[in-house]
């Protein structure tokens, strides 16, 4: 008899990146986890992503080997540019140095697509491109990105790039679904924002819980995190009910603005990008 564990509420779809630095540990879980029989790796989606440092073509595949053996796979579900920046082979941080040399991405998305041939990634896609970058990205792409995966949120709902991917049949997910509160690094108040907790108190919901349930009708896919199991339950209640019309038209009134600015890969004189316009074009 098989014994399903009851009440146990977890994620499918794994966002990993191997600048995250924790492959391994998630590799150990998800051993643990197919040997108890809990799941198989055909219900699971694990995403991962190429970094900067390892955008030359030459390295694309080795940095995908060492993911899939950190991560204890055969394959990922997709794997990612993580940013359209390349960085130098084996920079560590983002000292100026390491940002002295040419992004060349269609040179690194053929070496996606070889690994997309190879059956290791099931499917390639981008992160952090603009709309621009993303359709010079289609114009040379012999097998196109599947996924663009950026900041999208009701504070930042990318409403261009929503356009796009939807006219180019790109699926958009969003990271920092709930603004990422608590980050040190970033000045969050997405789940504080009023007319977002207006929405949420009209619902009977929570403001994370509406963020994410936008993100959903938007059509999207939404990446949240979280510690704590309640939250975790939480999250998941985004299913069995919607936001109304009008209540839609109130959250695309909220003012929007960037969290994540990517200006650690901006440098005036040695950067790839000059500035935070550049890197974005104009989509800040
Ligand atoms: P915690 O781990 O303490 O739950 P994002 O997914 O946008 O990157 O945001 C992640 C952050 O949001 C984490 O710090 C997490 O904190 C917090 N968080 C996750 N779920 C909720 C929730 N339902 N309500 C409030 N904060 C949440």
């Amino acid at each position: 008899m098989e014994i399903i564990p009851k009440n146990k509420v977890g994620y499918r779809h794994i966002d990993c990146a191997q600048v995250y630095g924790n492959e391994k540990e998630i590799g150990l879980v998800l051993k643990k986890l197919f040997e108890d029989g809990i799941v198989k790796r055909e219900d699971l989606f694990i995403t991962s992503k190429l970094w900067c440092s390892d955008h030359a073509p030459e390295d694309v595949p080795e940095a995908l080997n060492k993911i899939l053996q950190d991560l204890q796979l055969d394959y990922v579900d997709l794997y990612l540019i993580h940013w359209p920046v390349r960085m130098k082979k084996g920079s560590i941080g983002f000292k100026p140095e390491n940002l002295g040399i040419p992004t060349d991405i269609p040179a690194t998305w053929k070496a996606m697509e070889a690994l997309y041939d190879s059956g290791k990634a099931r499917a390639i896609g981008a992160s952090n491109f603009s709309s621009k970058k993303l359709g010079d990205l289609l114009e040379v792409a012999r097998v196109p990105p599947a996924v663009n995966q950026v900041e999208c949120h009701p504070c930042w709902q990318q409403s261009k790039l929503h356009e796009f991917c939807k006219a180019k049949g790109v699926h958009l997910s969003g990271y920092s679904p709930l603004g990422s509160p608590g980050t040190t690094w970033l000045k969050s108040d997405v789940l504080k924002h009023p007319i977002l907790n207006a929405v949420a108190e009209k619902l009977g919901k929570t403001p994370a819980q509406v963020a994410l349930r936008w993100g959903l009708q938007m059509g999207h896919s939404v990446l949240p995190k979280s510690t704590k199991e309640a939250r975790i339950k939480e999250n998941f209640d985004v299913f069995d009910w919607s936001i109304s019309e009008d209540l839609f038209v109130k959250l695309s009134e909220i003012q929007q603005a960037r969290l994540v600015r990517g200006t650690s890969f901006i440098n005036e004189t040695l950067g790839h990008y000059k500035t935070v316009e550049e890197l974005w074009d104009g989509e800040i």
